[in-house]
């Protein structure tokens, strides 16, 4: 079978528009290792030791750029500039109006067609354990206002967490929510759904949505006595079919949860994942004020990494970022950049094994 995966640096392939991919190999002293794609700024794979000393590929992902051109799942992108829906494709800043892609429904998911999910961004540098991507999205790109330079980092740490660090400018007022549509799944990859994986989520509070097209109502509600309760930690599958109106309307979990933290901007815990099977754990930490926890439940069947296959609920995403449509929700944390500022965010994925 093919093995990509040995050098520092190698082809990931030829995009659509004739760009040459590559991909990177980033090891810590632990030999844990993390491949990274310039398409997309991707993370291509997580391989942690389990409970066993097992090598574990907890990520799902494609074996060359093209998989991920075919697919539109976003899986290990990164998502710029704004994560998660607008509504109705429209803001206002300053007293503009602003339209946007519709790329979901009326409104924009991920920031529309062409987000900087799909572009090949330009490597700054690459050492053994961090890489530093760049990537420029043009003022109205998918309508948005300003010329916005993005530089996002993956470090690999000793502790075997890969931190994932992003900064944006921007010479307008503009919307800068980035996040990273990584796929978990800690009995590895291939290994079916995540249902019985167990999940707690630092989140006392979350913002229900209006309907299936999962735009929130503003309101942010007690998550105590309803699915959305991961404040214990539990299965992913326990409640996911519930007869709650809210897990109808996500067709299972996919929803934005409102972390508890000591204070605004606090690095702090957001989740903890685990896998009884592989005993592999997951500590997420977050400074953002919200985490949007996916189920893949969108998730159709396909060939993944070294012919794996995917389906339904294969894998589970914990996106940390300013609450969806938060741009037009007076309500909640503004996700607005101020021209000339600099955005800095940092989110981080630590493994481990019980
Ligand atoms: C959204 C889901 C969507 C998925 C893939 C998630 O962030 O919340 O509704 O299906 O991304 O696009």
């Amino acid at each position: 079978m093919l093995d990509l995966y040995q050098e520092a640096k190698e082809s990931f392939g030829t995009s659509k528009q004739g760009e040459a991919v590559s991909v990177y190999l980033l090891q810590n002293k632990n030999g844990m290792k993390v491949r990274v794609t310039d398409y997309g700024a991707s993370l291509v794979s997580i391989i942690v030791p389990d409970k066993n000393g097992s090598m574990t590929d907890v990520l799902l992902g494609y074996d060359n750029v093209t998989g991920y051109e075919t697919h539109t799942c976003y899986f290990g992108a990164v998502i710029g500039r704004n994560g998660n829906r607008i509504a109705n494709a429209q803001l206002t800043i300053n007293g503009t109006v602003y339209s946007l892609d519709q790329n979901d429904n009326e409104n924009n998911l991920h920031s529309g067609v062409k987000g900087m999910d799909a572009k090949v961004w330009a490597v700054k540098q690459a050492t053994d354990t961090s890489i530093t991507l760049t990537c420029k999205s043009a003022d109205r790109e998918q309508g948005f206002p300003g010329n916005m330079d993005a530089q996002v980092t993956y470090v690999l740490t000793d502790d075997n967490a890969v931190e994932i660090h992003y900064e944006a400018v921007s010479d307008q007022d503009t919307v800068a929510n980035f996040t990273n549509h990584a796929y978990f799944n800690l009995s590895g990859h291939g290994s079916g759904d995540v249902l019985g994986q167990e999940l707690m989520l630092r989140a006392s509070h979350f913002t229900p949505v209006i309907d299936a097209k999962a735009i929130p109502t503003g309101e942010i509600a007690p998550v105590a006595g309803t699915p959305m309760d991961f404040t214990t930690a539990k299965t992913i599958g326990r409640d996911i079919a519930s007869d709650d109106i809210q897990i109808g309307y996500g067709g299972g979990f996919d929803h934005n949860f409102v972390l508890d933290k000591a204070e605004k901007g606090a690095f702090e815990l957001m989740a903890q994942a685990y896998a009884p099977d592989t005993g592999i754990e997951m500590k997420a930490y977050t400074d953002l004020p919200g985490v949007q926890f996916y189920s893949g439940n969108f998730v159709t069947e396909q060939e993944g990494k070294q012919g794996a296959v995917y389906g339904k609920r294969h894998g589970f995403c914990l996106e940390s970022q300013y609450f969806p449509n938060s741009v037009n929700e007076p309500g909640f944390e503004s996700p607005i950049l101020k021209a000339g500022e600099v955005y800095r965010t940092k989110t981080s994925y630590q493994f481990g094994v019980r």
